[in-house]
């Protein structure tokens, strides 16, 4: 599902890891529907670049953890092309803070932006999906959903959430030809590690095995592949993308 008539959906694709996604997609000729929610400038950076390395892009603007929008976005994508083949639930956001002194609204932001999307989503490209008996789900999980995270309660729940929720899907549409699976990214240099205080990114380096940071194309890499013809009999995994780190 990665040829030039497929159709992939990638949530938070203005930028990071969402944006190096689409691209890889777009290096194969795939038709790209670019969700984004504030920053329009470089969700259309992201378009020309898909573009410039022969896909076609579609900006979807709109907050996927809203039923509304993510309904909007399901509707205009189809409207345009008729099918959807790979959806990648990427969209995520960090409140970072100790539990003691986290509020509603941190838990809430980042659950609903992290985890209840991934669900709206799903819900949405599923109806599609299961029409063509095909299709591939991929959620951008984390390595702090694994083995959690000081400071990230809230993220470390949301993203363990995610791999939750993508073993069940897997389990419910398995014989329907759509497989669903997460890749859980360790530290990879974006706009999210870049708001990191300089001491305690370096002291997480040291932990690394191969000692450095990943890139977004390393997840992209992953991604792909989960999307491919060879990920074939793959579902329910969780791929761990981290140079090491939680091993
Ligand atoms: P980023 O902050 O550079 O990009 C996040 C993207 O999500 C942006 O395009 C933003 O506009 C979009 N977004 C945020 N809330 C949204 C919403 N409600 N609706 C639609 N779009 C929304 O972050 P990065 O690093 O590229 O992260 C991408 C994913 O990878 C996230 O799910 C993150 O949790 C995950 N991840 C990142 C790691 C890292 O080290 N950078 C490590 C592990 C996981």
């Amino acid at each position: 599902m990665t040829d030039s008539a497929a159709v992939i959906l990638v949530t938070g694709a203005s930028r990071g890891i969402g944006r190096a996604i689409a691209l890889r997609f777009a290096r194969a000729g795939g038709r790209i529907g670019i969700n984004f929610r504030g920053n329009t400038a470089a969700a259309e950076e992201t378009a020309s670049a898909v573009e410039q390395a022969g896909g076609e892009p579609l900006l979807l603007p709109g907050d996927v953890s809203d039923p509304a929008a993510v309904t909007t976005i399901f509707d205009t994508l189809l409207q345009r092309w008729g099918r959807l083949d790979v959806l990648v639930n990427n969209a995520g956001i960090v409140r970072d803070i100790l539990v003691l002194r986290m509020s509603d609204e941190d838990w809430d932001q980042v659950l609903d932006t992290n985890l209840r999307s991934a669900f709206l989503c799903t819900r949405a490209a599923l109806r599609p999906m299961l029409r063509q008996r095909r299709g591939r789900i991929i959620n951008v999980a984390s390595i702090a959903g694994l083995r959690g995270n000081a400071g990230q309660a809230n993220y470390a729940a949301s993203k363990a959430g995610l791999i939750g929720l993508t073993k069940s899907v897997a389990r419910e549409v398995a014989s329907r030809g759509i497989t669903v699976n997460a890749v859980a990214p360790g530290l990879i240099e974006t706009d999210i590690t870049r708001q990191m205080p300089e001491r305690a990114r370096e002291a997480l380096i040291q932990q690394i095995p191969m000692g450095c940071m990943g890139t977004p194309e390393d997840v992209a890499e992953v991604v792909f592949f989960l999307a491919s013809d060879g990920a074939r009999y793959v579902t329910g995994q969780t791929i761990v993308v981290d140079g090491g780190l939680a091993m």
